[in-house]
């Protein structure tokens, strides 16, 4: 009923009748249950790699072999429970890139978001001059037009194909963010800003490769109303996270989700992740620690991230976050969009969508379609309870 609200989105041969794509999220906040749940409504529902093998028996041992065991349970848990779109969120950073993108495209994801890192270089185990033969679409995450273009030129060049679609995440988006400091707040660095110049790179791609090329945005979408106002300047479709950890389905512990709830503005602080990149994450005790100069003792098993310098860095981020998702927030911390602080409840996806849909259609109706006309039949819709 709410679907059709909204202008279907096509990557490539996959149609996704709803545009919302529900940002993968690690450690384990988006896996099966969640993307399931964004699946069957109709978006494309994610799940995030960044230690997805942590909760395997042999994961200080044998951590990329539990890895790839727990991708490939987690795919094969969320296809069992959807017909939808399903896709995988792989960090470029992480030391198992390579293992999880071969794993994710031997077992069919239908795509693969790719960020934290541009993704300039694929796994040689993959057939890289044939990447268009592929059931699974790639898509990388981009914060600038620079970046968009070092991706879709070295793709290119190489594997003589580019991307399927495009992420644009803004500096307002939950997790590790791809601007420096400085540039958080600068309004040069807008997701309205960088939105433009990224569809601008990817515009010649879609002519000279006879294809639609989406570009999708992310980063503080919040609203309904919020979505309509990207999608009016250019996205196919959104990207979100923040919304989507404070529903029933989020794979998190319910306490992780409760610290959305607390959470105020003021809370949300940007920190210096062992990645080498700014993150956006709910301040607390863990951080207070850090401060004092409280330093966390931790045994690093295997250098999960490429550019982590574990021996200096002052705490494993691997082991804070999955503390945090498992609801132990003195040994850890939440990732949290901009906007977390504005979440008041947990509601299940179902009503998180119809609660957008009904405001991007609002948004839509205050449009004339023509010089004092407006479009009633839509008026009469939103009327109509969903
Ligand atoms: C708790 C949390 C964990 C995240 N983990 C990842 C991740 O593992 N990989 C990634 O590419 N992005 C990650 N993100 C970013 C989201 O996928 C998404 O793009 C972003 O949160 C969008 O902004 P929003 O939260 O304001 O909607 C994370 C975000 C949050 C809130």
């Amino acid at each position: 009923m709410y679907i059709n609200k909204f202008q279907a989105l096509k990557i490539g041969n996959l149609q996704i009748n709803l545009p919302i794509i529900q940002g993968g999220m690690g450690i384990g906040i988006s896996l099966a249950g969640l993307a399931c749940a964004v699946a069957n409504a109709g978006g494309i529902g994610v799940i995030a790699t960044a230690g997805i093998g942590h909760t395997e028996a042999d994961w200080d041992t044998n951590p990329k072999a539990a890895d790839t065991r727990a991708l490939q349970k987690e795919i094969q848990k969320t296809k069992a429970g959807t017909d939808g779109v399903i896709g995988v969120n792989i960090m470029v950073a992480l030391s198992d890139f390579d293992d999880l993108v071969q794993c994710a495209v031997d077992e069919e994801a239908d795509i693969l978001f790719m960020g934290a890192g541009l993704p300039i270089s694929l796994p040689k185990t993959l057939p890289l001059d044939q990447l268009s033969k592929l059931a699974t679409k790639f898509a990388p995450i981009v914060s600038s037009a620079r970046a968009a273009r070092i991706v879709f030129k070295a793709w290119h060049k190489r594997y003589s194909h580019v991307p399927d679609a495009v992420v644009v995440e803004g500096p307002l988006a939950g997790g590790h963010l791809g601007f420096k400091k400085e540039q958080i707040d600068n309004p040069d660095y807008a997701l309205e800003k960088i939105l433009p110049e990224v569809i601008a790179v990817v515009k010649p791609y879609e002519q000279q490769f006879g294809r639609s090329i989406p570009v999708i945005a992310a980063g503080g979408i919040y609203t309904g109303a919020d979505i309509h106002k990207f999608m009016k300047l250019g996205a196919q479709a959104v990207q979100m996270g923040t919304r989507f950890v404070a529903t029933h389905e989020c794979d998190a512990s319910p306490k992780f989700k409760q610290a959305y709830i607390d959470c105020s503005k003021e809370n949300i602080i940007i920190i210096d992740s062992p990645v080498g990149l700014p993150g956006r994450a709910i301040g607390g005790k863990f951080f207070d620690r850090l401060a004092a100069g409280i330093k966390e003792t931790f045994k690093c098993h295997w250098k999960c991230l490429k550019s982590c310098n574990f021996r200096k860095a002052p705490y494993c981020i691997a082991s804070a976050l999955t503390n945090a998702r498992n609801g132990n927030f003195d040994g850890g911390f939440a990732f949290a969009g901009a906007n977390a602080y504005r979440v008041e409840q947990i509601i299940s996806v179902k009503e998180l969508i119809e609660t957008l849909a009904a405001e991007y259609i609002a948004e839509h109706c205050k449009e004339p379609i023509a010089s004092g006309t407006y479009d009633t039949q839509r008026i009469e819709e939103i009327i109509q309870p969903l």
